[in-house]
């Protein structure tokens, strides 16, 4: 691996039962339904702040190349276990690097088709930065599909309870996914209480004035319904 730029956060305890569990989320898999719905055609994708790599995952077996890259150690050890598992055709268009948004690792190669950041702009302290560098790595015509949450401290226990409400309609509610909630809670916890956790909140309509400032020209998709109205989605093209 290169020089790393990994912190030492949340993420290191969050890990294990996010990779569990957040594959499994209703609210999770519609708002990552949105996403690759919006990058269908798009040949070569960034995913930035991919985390153990549940997005990029769906992408690679389509036939995207996907070079995802994040700054925590434990996420990536996961993304890199799931790129493992898959087939050699498979491994071949997916590239996993640390590294940090605010600053995209030099190795990752500009021009893309799609820049992809899901839910991961809520823990960077200067959003605009962020933008900015993925305006720079995309092709004119790129689509930036970004989620983050809406408010300031996000009602997690909402999500939870609804979420639960789902899967006990679907007959899945689980011994392996009552542990995983459990855990996950206690992170959760942390992360919305916590200041220095969570410090970037907009709502949809700033998330568009923002990605406007940073240089993007066109929306194509402005939703502020998911996560049960927690969070908002935008898909804007260069
Ligand atoms: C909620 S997870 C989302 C992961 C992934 N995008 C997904 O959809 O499952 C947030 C991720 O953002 C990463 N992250 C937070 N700040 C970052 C930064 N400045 N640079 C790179 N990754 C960051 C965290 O390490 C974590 O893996």
């Amino acid at each position: 691996m290169p020089e790393t730029v990994f912190v030492d956060n949340i993420w290191n305890d969050f890990a294990h039962s996010y990779d569990q569990m957040i594959p499994e989320l209703p609210c999770y898999q519609r708002q990552r339904d949105k996403i690759l719905r919006d990058t269908r055609e798009r040949a070569y994708v960034i995913d930035a702040g991919c985390g153990t790599g549940l997005v990029s995952e769906p992408m690679v077996r389509r036939g995207q190349r996907v070079v995802g890259f994040d700054n925590n150690e434990a996420m990536l050890a996961l993304a890199m276990r799931r790129r493992d598992s898959e087939p050699e055709a498979v491994r071949a268009r997916w590239t996993i690097l640390p590294g940090d948004v605010t600053s995209f690792p030099l190795e990752v190669e500009g021009a893309a088709d799609a820049v992809v950041m899901n839910n991961v702009l809520f823990y960077v302290r200067d959003p605009e930065a962020v933008l900015r560098e993925a305006w720079t790595h995309l092709k004119p015509g790129g689509v930036l599909c970004m989620t983050s949450n809406k408010r300031p401290r996000p009602n997690l226990e909402l999500v939870l309870r609804n979420s639960i409400q789902e899967w006990e309609a679907q007959g899945r509610w689980t011994q392996e996914l009552q542990r995983a909630v459990s855990h996950h809670r206690t992170c959760a916890q942390r992360l919305t209480t916590d200041p220095n956790e969570m410090v970037t909140f907009l709502d949809t309509d700033q998330a568009v004035k923002l990605l406007e400032k940073a240089g993007f020209s066109e929306v194509l998709v402005a939703d502020g319904d998911d996560y049960y109205g927690e969070n908002f989605y935008v898909c804007m093209r260069k």
